[in-house]
């Protein structure tokens, strides 16, 4: 028999409770907050939707791992099983442990980077542009058009235009190109996947043009399913085994491991470039910490090392994207515009469509963000204007090619009620939509501004 409901693939073995409030007590919250949800405690979230990045539930094997950590500062044997792990997925032989994926990205960027460099990726996730801007260099999108249009159903929608990468790195000089950079899937686009096919293309550019290649593979492993099930020669390849072919394919990668490593902290860069390598190693010494742990305690590289075997389980990827595909088609199907097909590690909800009447630069999806918050404290996030608006000569709203808001779904934390939970939210935002109101910012930062910024309702 083939069963319509997916079960998670695991059973509970230790819980968290989660504290109820009410809509009132959430107005209350909210206000204290100044309508940033990052600025609102944890345990007043009910479900939280903020991020899949370091919210995993971790197994039991990688809490049996914990235990085996070995805190040695130089030579840990925590090192070796997290060094061997990584080079036995990527095939890279340089290794270099950082704490999260930022952390990587400014040794990297800052070595690679610096004034007059050019950077070039489907989309370049915020802390990664902010990272190679600070250094002084310039970060292009150069995003297919069809990955541009939510609701256009498309397999690959986190390519990058080929055309257009070759005609930037014409325009910028290849010698000023710090790297090509895939980031797959592609989650400041929606979380769509990157085929084969084009990180190949990307490939015979980057070898034309002698540019270094490089893949932000924090997702790798959803990616990975994706290309499974939408790329004919894929078909019956394991997951495993198409990331790996990835890999092989790119000089070196960069990892938030908090993401497919199934951890709650980690992450790391994989070279094959030793000159790359020991050049990052004395930033990583002075910032991270030595060179055989990083940022990391040795517990943490042993339930890492685990993580990235235990990701490419066929079952466990199975129920990540079909449950994932559940929340997005549901709401599809109640008439919520989201970014389709669904993504791997989020639905993302087109904010600008669902509420036609806010103008952009009231940024419709921080009032979404808002609504859901309020309606049944779930927690999302924008992904539009708030996060990558910027403000031309005359103080004007350059807007974000999109409005959307996130809801990243945790690895391994929510059940199928909690889920059912927020598609009931969703039931009762839809009946007064129209009464939403716009946002305004009244205070925000230099970089990064939607972690720290104000906001109020217009
Ligand atoms: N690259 C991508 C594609 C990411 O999604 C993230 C983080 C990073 C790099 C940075 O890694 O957080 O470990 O420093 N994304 C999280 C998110 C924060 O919510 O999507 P980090």
């Amino acid at each position: 028999m083939k069963h319509k409901t997916i079960i998670e693939p695991f059973r509970i073995k230790s819980v968290e409770p989660i504290e109820m409030s009410t809509e009132e007590q959430r107005i209350d919250f909210l206000a204290q907050a100044h309508n940033n949800l990052f600025l609102i405690e944890s345990k007043k979230v009910i479900i939280d939707l903020l991020t899949d990045s370091g919210t995993s539930a971790m197994s039991a094997e990688q809490w049996a791992g914990i235990m085996r950590g070995d805190e040695s500062y130089a030579g840990a044997r925590s090192w070796e099983r997290m060094r061997d792990a990584v080079r036995d997925l990527t095939g890279c032989q340089y290794i270099i442990p950082t704490h999260q994926g930022r952390a990587g990205e400014s040794i990297l960027y800052t070595q690679l980077g610096g004034k007059g460099k050019v950077f070039i990726s489907n989309t370049h996730f915020d802390t990664t542009r902010a990272n190679i801007e600070y250094g002084g260099a310039t970060a292009i999108d150069c995003l297919t058009k069809e990955g541009q249009q939510p609701a256009l159903e498309h397999p690959f929608k986190g390519n990058i235009d080929i055309a257009k990468l070759e005609a930037a790195i014409i325009e910028h000089g290849a010698e000023n190109i710090g790297a090509v950079i895939l980031t797959v899937t592609n989650n400041s686009g929606g979380g769509q996947p990157v085929s084969m096919q084009n990180a190949k293309d990307v490939r015979t550019i980057c070898d034309k043009y002698d540019v270094l290649y490089l893949l932000d593979c924090c997702r790798i492993a959803e990616n990975s399913y994706f290309i499974a099930q939408r790329e004919g020669a894929y078909k019956n390849v394991e997951y495993r085994k198409i990331a790996q072919e990835m890999f092989d394919l790119v000089d070196g990668s960069i990892m938030s491991a908090k993401k497919d490593a199934l951890v709650n902290m980690g992450g790391f860069i994989a070279l094959k470039s030793k000159e790359i390598a020991d050049s990052c190693t004395n930033t990583l010494i002075i910032k991270e910490g030595f060179v055989t742990y990083g940022g990391l305690s040795g517990r943490d590289m042993e339930a890492l090392a685990i993580g990235l075997v235990e990701v490419f389980d066929k079952d466990y990827l199975h129920y990540r994207i079909t449950s994932t595909t559940y929340l997005g088609d549901k709401l599809h199907q109640m008439g919520v515009p989201v970014m389709r097909p669904i993504g791997g590690h989020a639905v993302y909800i087109d904010a600008k469509a669902f509420y036609p009447h806010i103008p952009v630069n009231q940024y419709p999806g921080q009032a979404l963000a808002c609504d859901l918050y309020i309606k049944g404290g779930i927690r999302g996030c924008e992904i539009g204007s708030v996060m990558f608006g910027r403000y031309d000569k005359n103080g004007e709203l350059v807007s974000a090619p999109m409005e959307l808001v996130r809801l990243a779904i945790p690895r391994r934390v929510y059940t199928q009620s909690h889920i059912d939970y927020v598609i009931e939210t969703f039931e009762e935002i839809i009946k007064g939509k129209e009464h939403s109101q716009g946002i305004k910012i009244t205070y925000e930062p230099e970089f990064l501004r939607h972690f720290t910024a104000h906001f109020e309702r217009i």
